[in-house]
């Protein structure tokens, strides 16, 4: 889209976080919220985003990525204040500008597409998101005229109460054309209560001016939500495994238990694996088809699982590639592993990677027997076909050849080939 840019408010305390990391610098499933809302911008096709700081600004520019701008808000003064601080970069600019809010990340693209697309065809001077929700409490209420047309938005601190009954809520994104945007927001008064000016106020100014407001309900209300508390933080990581659990569920993977599965974000699953309960997948693991995870497995962020392997109960994996065919079905670690085709990793087994300095490597070649209780002390290769005995330490450097037999503590090597 030639002519859209983004604004993100993000310069609020978080007061009702409770925290001393900033607000959008918590995560959900895993990235955080501020790096999910500018993802957001760039997936509907804006081309310049600024993003409006205030608060602990410093940390939070130290995690924006790509091309962005950043504008400090000197003082905190509300969302139309914000809008303001980033008017500057707004100057000669004739197309829409698209408002997001630094703590609302779970919209999808498709909605904030649908609302830019009303937005045009109506040519209208703001067009804004709403959801009709089950609990209005704390958000601004959609107050409709007489024909069903939004005639302004009122702030939960101002409201009546008959407004604080209705469940139609401002989710807080909005188009505007820029130059009518930059002309009124300037008319916004002091909210006397809240000592605030409230960007909110500018849809009764519009309304009242007989410029053309257009809304659009989200047909999720879910996506609506902004977090301000923990307990919004939880809502929304709920709200988000959700949508990647079922993501996977309709592309073929069998989750036996969605409510104890937690999968992050860039993993790939193919078809017919099996999920069990208790299962913790983390960023960037790619597992095979026709594996089975779990119960209460963790594979984490490198993880390369290939076709029809076995990870059983209380096992960790991390940073390792495992071979077709290969099981580990009882409790252990494997960790900057490497391990070949139909191998056996017996219960108990342990990758010694971390020295205290460095973490090292681990080779097992295919077809290898990994007995009960082994602790592979990295770097450690273990040949083709070759048989570690139970309780044995393979010693750091050891090089054991193929077909060839472990035994003892440290390890002794049998009929070493090399
Ligand atoms: C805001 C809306 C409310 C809407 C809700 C949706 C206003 C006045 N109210 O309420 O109608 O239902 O979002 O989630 O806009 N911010 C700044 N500078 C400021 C104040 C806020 O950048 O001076 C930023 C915040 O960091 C936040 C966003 O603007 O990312 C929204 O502010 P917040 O205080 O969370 O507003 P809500 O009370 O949630
Ligand atoms: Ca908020």
């Amino acid at each position: 889209m030639k002519d859209l840019r983004t604004i993100i408010l993000a310069a609020g305390k978080g007061t009702r976080m409770k925290s001393r990391l900033p607000k959008v610098l918590h995560c959900v499933c895993g990235k955080t919220i501020i790096s999910l809302v500018v993802d957001l911008a760039r997936a509907v096709g804006s081309l310049k985003t600024c993003v409006v700081l205030g608060h602990q600004s410093d940390k939070i520019k130290d995690h924006l990525s790509g091309n962005i701008h950043v504008v400090i808000q000197e003082k905190l003064l509300g969302t139309a204040d914000a809008v303001l601080s980033a008017s500057n970069s707004l100057k000669g600019f004739h197309g829409d500008v698209l408002i997001l809010s630094g703590d609302a990340p779970l919209f999808r693209k498709e909605t904030i597409k649908a609302l830019l697309r009303k937005h045009k065809k109506a040519q209208a001077a703001c067009t804004f998101l709403t959801a009709v929700v089950r609990d209005s409490y704390g958000y601004g209420r959609v107050i409709r005229g007489s024909s069903g047309e939004a005639i302004a938005i009122r702030e939960e601190k101002d409201a009546t109460d008959y407004e604080k009954n209705i469940v139609e809520i401002n989710a807080g994104v909005y188009c505007f054309n820029c130059r009518i945007l930059l002309d009124v927001i300037k008319q916004i008064k002091l909210n006397k209560r809240k000592k605030e000016y409230y960007l909110t106020d500018i849809i009764e100014i519009l309304s009242e001016k007989g410029y053309k407001v257009e809304v659009v309900e989200a047909d999720d209300a879910s996506e609506s939500l902004g977090i301000n508390t923990k307990e919004d933080l939880a809502q929304a990581e709920a709200v988000m495994r959700g949508r990647i659990l079922r993501d996977f569920m309709l592309s073929g993977i069998t989750i036996i238990d969605p409510q104890t599965t937690f999968i992050g974000m860039n993993v790939r699953i193919g078809r017919d694996t099996l999920i069990n309960p208790f299962t913790v997948i983390e960023d960037n693991v790619c597992i095979g088809s026709n594996c089975t995870i779990g119960p209460f497995a963790r594979l984490r962020t490198g993880t390369k699982l290939k076709d029809n392997v076995t990870i059983g109960n209380f096992t960790e994996v991390s940073r390792t590639e495992i071979g077709e065919h290969s099981i580990m079905k009882h409790f252990g670690f494997l960790g900057d592993a490497k391990v070949g085709k139909s191998v056996n990793v017996g219960a108990g087994v342990v990758t010694a990677n971390y020295d205290g300095k460095n973490k090292n490597k681990t080779h097992i070649l295919d077809k290898a027997f990994i007995g009960s209780d082994s602790i592979l002390v990295a770097p450690v290769k273990i040949g083709r076909k070759a048989l570690t005995g139970a309780g044995c330490v393979v010693t750091k450097g050891t090089n054991v050849g193929d077909n060839a037999v472990v035994v003892g503590v440290p390890g002794r090597i049998k009929n070493n080939k090399k």
